[in-house]
């Protein structure tokens, strides 16, 4: 088989791509190929992926316990839109209903997280009768739509020019810069009191529901301390505000439990899930209960939302993931993945701070974790990305400098994959903290 390369992908990108589709690296490689939790380039190369596509292949590149139903069903058949009756859109739906938490059991599907996103704020306006306000977290991040990019509380990802109105942002669980300089548990989770401040001064009380996701992905693996999502629950249920927790990224065993929220004792009124759920097939959904779901009536359609294709993917992640207990795996895996980052935390003087749950982790990179200033190592940050690139290890990067490492693998990696992970982070680190 012979590539164009990239450097030919990325005259290509620059002339007929509109520019704001960016990329990782200085010096980009051009995938070609895909195998559990490795990757490899045009040029034979192979990558451990510790960033698993943005948090979408929990189960592995190409797996084919899911690639195989996928063919198979794209062979037989790929779409007829929901004016016609199929069976894996309603046996995914009836899957969801067992693994979402408390009372969530009613679907709509559609094919992004951004899409998902939207269509919860509509039935969040419709069951509060048209209440038009929505509350969001500094750092969050919830699409590239109209309203999902109004929702997002990073400058980074707002290009919108005029944005939706009627939102409020709410500082976040960040600890390690806690807006009020306070620590955990001394502060009695101030950040979540201000929601309620939020709320009075803020708003006209017509808040329909917050939005939140439970460990923020871009915003910089900001992951909120036990109690945070319990007080913020409590005082939104005192203004009949309702709760639409966003796991497009935290979802399907990435942290641990089969999703984000299940980390604390909180039950959303509506989920919001996409990437894992396809593994890689383009999906997203919207689950709420009974009575909720009951405020959406009039016709909703998404032409290619719960497709054979995707749903058949949908239906395999579900038994892949239930099979191998991968929620299991990546809180185990996690813990040690959690340990070896300590360990280099106590060893270099570019890392600031280590957080996440399960198979979702970041490092915070400052120039010098001595200095209570916290000053943002943004250029480290790429040369670390790209050293472990060139190393053969593809990691993330995230939060509002840019400046936060991630690692989200596929949740099928093992210990001696984190072994080598960590290894050539330490070697990166030595060798970025040596200039
Ligand atoms: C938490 C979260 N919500 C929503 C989205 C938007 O999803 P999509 O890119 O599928 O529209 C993303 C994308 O990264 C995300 O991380």
């Amino acid at each position: 088989m012979s590539y164009i390369g990239p450097e030919e992908i990325l005259r290509k990108k620059q002339e007929y791509l509109i520019p704001c589709v960016y990329h990782f690296y200085s010096r980009p490689m051009q995938l070609v190929k895909g195998s559990m939790q490795y990757l490899y380039d045009s040029e034979g190369r192979e990558y451990l992926d510790f960033f698993a596509g943005v948090s979408v292949v929990n189960c592995g590149h190409c797996n084919p316990a899911i690639s195989g139903p996928v063919a198979e069903q794209v062979q037989t058949l790929q779409h007829t839109t929901t004016i016609y009756l199929t069976q894996p859109i309603v046996d995914l739906a009836e899957r969801l209903a067992e693994v979402t938490p408390g009372k969530l059991k009613r679907t709509f599907f559609c094919a992004s997280g951004s899409e998902a996103n939207e269509g919860a704020a509509l039935l969040a306006k419709l069951h509060q009768n048209n209440k038009y306000e929505f509350l969001a977290l500094h750092h969050a991040l919830h699409g590239r739509t109209m309203l999902g990019m109004s929702l997002t509380g990073l400058s980074m990802w707002r290009t919108e020019p005029t944005p939706v109105g009627g939102i409020t942002f709410v500082p976040n669980a960040y600890c390690y810069r806690c807006p009020y300089g306070a620590s955990y548990p001394e502060c009695d989770l101030k950040c979540a009191d201000a929601v309620e401040r939020a709320i009075l001064t803020q708003t006209s009380k017509n808040v329909a529901a917050m939005f939140a996701e439970p460990i923020q992905g871009n915003g910089g693996i900001i992951t909120p301390p036990p109690g945070y999502f319990e007080k913020v629950k409590a005082i939104l249920e005192k203004y009949d505000i309702l709760l639409i927790i966003d796991e497009v990224q935290t979802g399907f065993g990435r942290t641990g439990k089969m999703f984000g929220i299940e980390n604390w004792d909180v039950e959303p009124d509506i989920m919001t899930v996409a990437k894992a759920l396809g593994n890689g097939t383009p999906i997203g959904a919207f689950i709420t209960t009974d009575e909720i779901a009951m405020s959406y009536t009039r016709p909703g359609a998404s032409t290619l939302g719960g497709n054979p294709v995707s749903a058949t993917a949908g239906l395999a992640v579900l038994d892949y993931i239930e099979k191998e207990d991968l929620p299991k795996r990546a809180a185990r895996l996690g813990v040690y993945l959690r340990e070896r980052l300590e360990e280099l935390a106590e060893k270099h003087r570019l890392i600031g701070d280590v957080r996440g749950l399960g198979l979702m982790q970041g490092a915070e990179l400052v120039k010098d974790k001595n200095d209570p200033a916290k000053v943002p190592a943004i250029e480290e940050t790429d040369l670390v990305l790209e050293y472990m690139k060139d190393h053969g290890v593809l990691i993330g990067k995230n939060g509002i400098d840019r400046n936060v490492l991630a690692f989200q693998p596929p949740l099928v990696i093992t210990e001696d994959d984190i072994d080598q992970m960590i290894d050539q982070l330490d070697a990166a680190l030595t060798e970025v903290e040596s200039k």
